[in-house]
């Protein structure tokens, strides 16, 4: 099957074995009935397995080319589960420019657990050859990332992380597999926070891992399981039908991505736009060649530079909703400095350019004319 069509059917051949239902049951129950002790029908307790779980854990492999899915109670639960493959010692490299509560899940629980991370730009892949010594384990990538939008080679990080022998995690939620597809391009893992994207309506919390090989997908349930981060049967039925229109909403938020992308750029209160479909947007070449598309994210920096110009702006956005998130249907802007990378201190966040006027944008599928038409009253 094609992707649009695995949106709609992938991994849900089987139906409902009791009436046919075509949309998955929402089997909300905790353990299952047995016959004789171990006689059961493939599920004994929801945190070790579920039907409607599992329905959603299917279309996530099937839509991302791989053979496993994983399913958690939020995007963190999944890269929590990620970084427990590792031990004390252990070292992993990271983009510099992430998301402010990976970064936080990093440097606050694991590294007191003893696992090192080295956080670097990855614009040029081969910068982390420096970083590589024998504790390295794992390569951490956002492509792209949030809220830069850099983009990073998957293809060139995956050769360098097979030659030193090294598991490549890709966190997939800006792009979706509808825009690109880390494992095809040599990742190990895909990690999602299905939040956004992939339930596309803002009103679920959960996270999604993908991998190819059973071994690494047998480890990552065991933690899965031992962990007990896994979402609920109506969560993962809403995800799993926000699933079936991820294509035809992600065709809408690239229209009109580029669009907001544009008029910003040409705007004179505007400083610089971030994203990657700019000619000018120094990895716009790998960004081509690994996306089929480039998404609905745009960040951009005020003219004015300061706090306060950026704080006004948001206030006083209409069609666009100030709110942390991004990803559903409805227009979002944040400001990263204050909401989502307040985690981040300071210091780094100006190494990677989160300043104070920098405003991110997550454009829903409203009309384009609606939208630039707020951005361009707020901006006046
Ligand atoms: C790129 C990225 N990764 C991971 C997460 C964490 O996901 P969750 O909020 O579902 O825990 C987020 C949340 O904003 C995100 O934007």
């Amino acid at each position: 099957m094609k992707f649009n069509t695995r949106t709609i059917h992938g991994g849900q051949q089987e139906t409902d074995p009791a009436f046919g239902a075509v949309m998955p049951p929402i089997y909300q129950t905790t353990t299952y009935r047995q016959s004789t002790p171990g006689g059961h029908k493939g599920f004994e307790y929801s945190r070790s397995g579920n039907p409607t779980r599992a329905a959603l854990e299917r279309s996530l492999a099937s839509i991302e080319n791989g053979n496993f899915g994983l399913a958690f109670s939020s995007g963190l639960a999944a890269i929590d589960a990620v970084i427990k493959l590792l031990k004390s010692g252990d070292e992993v490299i990271s983009t510099n420019d992430l998301y402010g509560g990976s970064y936080r899940l990093f440097t606050k629980i694991f590294e007191k657990m003893g696992v090192k991370f080295h956080f670097v730009g990855m614009e040029r892949a081969e910068a982390i050859e420096e970083f590589i010594n024998e504790n390295t384990k794992m390569v951490w990538v956002e492509t792209p990332t949030n809220p830069m939008m850099n983009i990073i080679d998957i293809n060139a990080m995956s050769q360098i992380a097979k030659k030193h022998n090294l598991l490549l995690a890709v966190d997939n939620t800006f792009a979706t597999p509808y825009l690109q597809q880390p494992l095809e391009l040599g990742a190990d893992i895909v990690m999602h926070s299905a939040t956004k994207y992939l339930g596309g309506h803002s009103d679920v919390v959960m996270g999604g891992l993908v991998v190819k090989e059973k071994e690494l997908a047998e480890r990552l349930y065991f933690i899965q399981n031992s962990s007990g981060a896994v979402c609920g049967p109506q969560d993962s039925f809403l995800v799993l039908r926000g699933i079936k229109t991820l294509h035809l909403r992600m065709q809408r938020h690239c229209e009109n991505g580029e669009a907001v992308a544009r008029f910003l750029k040409a705007h004179p209160k505007v400083k610089k736009v971030y994203w990657p479909g700019f000619e000018d947007h120094p990895n716009h070449a790998i960004a081509k060649q690994q996306m089929k598309g480039f998404g609905g994210m745009v960040s951009f920096s005020t003219a004015e530079g300061t706090l306060e110009s950026a704080v006004k702006f948001v206030e006083k956005l209409k069609v666009f909703t100030l709110a942390e998130s991004l990803g559903g249907v409805e227009s979002l802007a944040g400001h990263p400095a204050s909401m989502t990378h307040a985690s981040i201190p300071k210091e780094e966040r100006a190494k990677t350019g989160i300043v104070d006027s920098l405003i991110r944008l997550s454009v829903g599928i409203e009309d384009e004319e609606d939208l630039l038409d707020d951005l361009k009253q707020a901006l006046e």
